[in-house]
């Protein structure tokens, strides 16, 4: 097994299941932040990326990602169900998220969370090159860094969480706590989104461990881990190119075509979680509906649910009750030919993305709790015309950078349908001079500059960001 001295480890590999099983040599980004912001970084470097590949049962053989090499890891269908679907995604996620859902423990899932970080570990251990940096993300795998430590104490280890990382309030809810932030004071840094997971954390590693801590460090076992923000984002320069694109620019004058070239057009896209807020989004709309606010005859819809986690009740659940909310206000509101929303339940291309974010008058980002959303990050980085409005949710990690947006408390329905209407009226040099801030901001603050400012911070010299984020 070749070793490499850059590791990623990350619950999913960067592809989903018909790339992986006809060969193609190709990225097929499966949808979420984590992959497509790491894809964008590591095309070109020789790094290795260990993770699952989706499915259940033996890990099939996977061709290199350009220079990227690919180490599956295999799940039986009893650790899909008690580690991602459970553990993870029925626990950790929900309860990280404000407990928007409510969190599920159940006793037996523990085991196998912790036996599969355990194997995410010793898998990385096999493949690290002594003195490696092996950089592990989220939340599947909290307890991988300090596994990793006892396996391989040459190795510089980061953490990078995604998500949001909760106050003290909510995080002492959880059954294993002591042994969730001991895991991840096994790495030298952890870095989150935001400044305040950071403090978050400090505040739980003084109180379960006993540890001194401040907002940027915390002693434990007389080792220092260091912490700190880095905002996620994407790759700018890919999303620009594509929106300029001949055939892009052609799926958009087909797409406002098809939508009535008249119409104010908004525009959701998000993978259908309930932490996205579409059903208080979908309230909101239909209440414009019903007020009379906004008229079928002048203004769409567009909302992009890509399905995900279909095996998890609540997903399912959420599911279902969207889709019946669509359908009835489609019922109630639409016309022959023109329905007051326009539902998509599909995977998009990158190229299909770059042509919808033009299409959208209004961008309605309205997530109840989001680590960053990538989606608002997308959208801003594809308006090369300049024009087009952003609602934003203030819950949104994304809210503190792209701080000229149309904010929203989403919460609220009053507020998001005043909010709505306000993005909808303004006026062209309103949206213009928001748009350009936004776009300078985001033209700083690409895919490049977080991996190159946490892999700086991680090895302190500069010479991991240097020999692996190449493109400076
Ligand atoms: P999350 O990570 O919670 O899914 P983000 O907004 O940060 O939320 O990231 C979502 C990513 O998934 C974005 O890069 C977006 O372009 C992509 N995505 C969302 N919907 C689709 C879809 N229908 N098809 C393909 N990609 C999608
Ligand atoms: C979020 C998480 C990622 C995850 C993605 C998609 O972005 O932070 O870790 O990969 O959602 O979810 P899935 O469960 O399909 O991997």
């Amino acid at each position: 097994m070749r070793q490499s001295s850059l590791v990623v480890v990350a619950n999913r590999l960067p592809l989903d299941d018909s790339a992986a099983r006809d060969g193609a040599c190709e990225w097929r980004r499966s949808p979420g932040g984590l992959s497509g912001a790491l894809h964008a970084i590591l095309q070109q470097t020789p790094a290795t990326w260990v993770g699952w590949d989706g499915e259940v049962g033996l890990a099939p053989r996977l061709p290199d990602l350009g220079a990227v090499r690919l180490r599956p890891v295999a799940l039986t269908a009893a650790e899909q169900a008690g580690y991602y679907e459970g553990f993870a995604n029925s626990t950790l996620w929900p309860l990280y998220h404000d407990a928007v859902q409510q969190p599920v423990f159940q006793r037996e899932w523990w085991e196998t969370y912790r036996s599969v970080n355990q194997r995410f570990a010793e898998a990385a251990a096999e493949v690290a090159g002594k003195h490696a940096a092996v950089w592990v993300q989220d939340y599947h795998l909290q307890l991988v860094p300090q596994m990793l430590r006892e396996l391989r104490p040459d190795l510089l280890i980061g953490f990078f969480m995604h998500v949001p990382f909760p106050p003290p309030e909510l995080f002492m809810q959880l059954p294993r706590r002591v042994e969730l932030i001991r895991g991840m004071l096994g790495a030298d840094l952890v870095g989150f989104q935001r400044e305040q997971a950071a403090h978050n954390l400090a505040q739980l590693a003084q109180k379960l461990l006993g540890a001194e801590a401040s907002d940027d460090a915390i002693i434990v076992d007389g080792r220092t881990v260091r912490t700190g923000a880095f905002p996620v984002s994407i790759d700018v320069a890919e999303m620009r190119a594509l929106a300029t694109r001949p055939d892009v620019v052609k799926q958009v004058e087909q797409l406002r075509h098809d939508l009535g070239e008249a119409k104010r057009v908004l525009v959701s896209v998000d993978r259908l979680d309930y932490t996205k807020g579409i059903e208080h989004r979908l309230t909101a709309y239909r209440e414009l509906l019903r007020d009379g606010h906004v008229k079928v005859r002048d203004t769409v819809l567009v909302q992009v649910a890509v399905p995900s986690r279909e095996r998890v009740e609540s997903y399912r659940e959420l599911r279902d009750r969207i889709e019946g909310e669509v359908g009835r206000i489609n019922g109630e509101y639409g016309r022959v030919g023109e329905p007051a929303i326009h539902y998509l339940n599909q995977p998009f291309t990158r190229a299909q993305l770059a042509a919808l974010y033009q299409t959208a008058d209004v961008m309605v980002v309205t997530p109840l709790r989001d680590g960053m959303n990538l989606v608002a990050k997308e959208f801003v980085a594809a308006r090369e015309d300049g024009a087009g409005a952003l609602v934003l949710s203030e819950f949104a990690g994304a809210a503190a950078e792209l701080s000229q947006a149309f904010l929203v408390n989403p919460h609220d329905v009053d507020d998001l349908k005043q909010t709505l209407l306000r993005a909808l009226e303004a006026s062209p040099e309103d949206r213009a001079a928001r748009m350009e801030a936004m776009r300078r901001h985001l033209a700083e603050h690409d895919i490049l500059a977080w991996a190159r400012a946490y892999l700086t911070e991680l090895d302190h010299t500069g010479r991991l960001a240097r020999r692996f984020i190449g493109r400076a």
